[in-house]
């Protein structure tokens, strides 16, 4: 079953007094990406090709220009207020930096308990639901009664695990959910993660910049630059190929993988200079001449296998 549907989206933003003239940023272009129940979805790209605005999307925080988002089925943004309204607690998210999404004001039982509260329940079920899911998350009770600044940063993250999966919701955005943790509490949140996926059947749009990362954690993984998916499969096509050239030189670029590949040429391009055609032609080592003047469509090479590449 389909949980989450985006249908053609794209995304452009305004710049106002962009070298003293208006400039429109297309950040996302044409994305067709479908999360299924009780699946991970990783999404891998360069920084600033578009994760976070296609996260906001997914997360119906924002709405896309063109294109369709569904959840459960539904058109959300077509749907009446009250019925939008309805189906966001099944929306969750999980961010970078959980210092930043936890009120430094608030204790921690207000704060996993707040999805639940704006819902209705009542404080004695709330707290009871809250220290319940303490102990899903791997943190004593007693953290309840402490602010977010008296936590570690990892134990702040599972606050904001907690909070995401109380209102026990079909679909979490994880964007970079452990980039700013340090490596041994990073393992340990990703091992979580995949517990609790494992034992809820939700489903996850996992986010990063870390292919490594993103391959343990994920059924399928979509590669993404300069705000198009390049590449789409499951996870097990990325050990074996063929795949497109700019996923292949992010597996090169993974230690002790060994493989002869060029590496990249040029540095990351601008969204305000779009290249023609290809959008990866000026860093490609295979571009030819079509490469410039076409943009390749997303095709199906095997089945669930989509590669957007002249050459593949
Ligand atoms: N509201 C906005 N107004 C203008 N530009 C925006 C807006 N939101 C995002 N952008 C631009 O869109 C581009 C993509 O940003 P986004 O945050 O989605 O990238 P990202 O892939 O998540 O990067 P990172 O890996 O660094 O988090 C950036 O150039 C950013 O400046
Ligand atoms: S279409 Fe051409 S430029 Fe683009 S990835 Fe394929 S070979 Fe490289
Ligand atoms: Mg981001």
């Amino acid at each position: 079953m389909k949980v989450l549907e985006l249908k053609g989206v794209s995304k452009s933003y305004r710049l106002r007094r962009f070298w003293g003239r208006g400039a429109e940023l297309t950040v996302l272009r044409e994305i067709d990406l479908t999360l299924h129940r009780n699946e991970v979805l990783g999404l891998v790209g360069e920084s600033g090709c578009g994760k976070s605005t296609l996260a906001r999307l997914a997360l119906a925080l924002e709405r896309p220009d063109r294109g369709e988002m569904r959840f459960l089925g539904e058109p959300f943004w077509e749907l009446p207020g009250r019925r939008r309204k309805s189906l966001r607690p099944g929306l969750q998210a999980v961010f970078q930096d959980p210092a930043a999404s936890l009120n430094p004001r608030h204790k921690i039982e207000a704060l996993i308990t707040e999805p639940l509260r704006l819902q209705g329940v009542p404080r004695t079920e709330a707290r009871e639901r809250a220290a319940e899911m303490c102990r899903l998350v791997g943190l004593p009770e007693e953290v309840l009664s402490c602010f977010p600044h008296q936590l570690s940063g990892g134990q702040r993250q599972r606050v904001a695990l907690a909070r995401a999966l109380i209102p026990e919701p079909a679909v979490v955005v994880l964007d970079e959910p452990t980039s700013a943790l340090d490596v041994s509490v990073q393992a340990q949140i990703l091992n979580l993660l995949v517990d609790l996926q494992k034992r809820f059947g939700m489903s996850y749009l996992f986010i990063s910049h870390d292919l490594p990362v993103v391959l343990y954690l994920s059924h399928r993984v979509a590669v993404m630059y300069l705000g198009e998916i390049v590449e789409l499969g499951p996870r097990e096509v990325f050990f074996s190929g063929p795949l497109h050239p700019y996923t292949e030189a992010l597996l090169a670029a993974i230690p002790g993988e060994g493989r002869s590949v060029k590496p990249l040429r040029g540095d990351p391009p601008s969204l305000l200079r779009r290249p023609p055609g290809c959008v990866f032609h000026p860093r490609c080592p295979e571009a030819g001449a079509l490469c410039h003047r076409e943009k390749p469509p997303l095709r199906e090479i095997s089945p669930g296998h989509l590669v957007a590449c002249h050459k593949r």
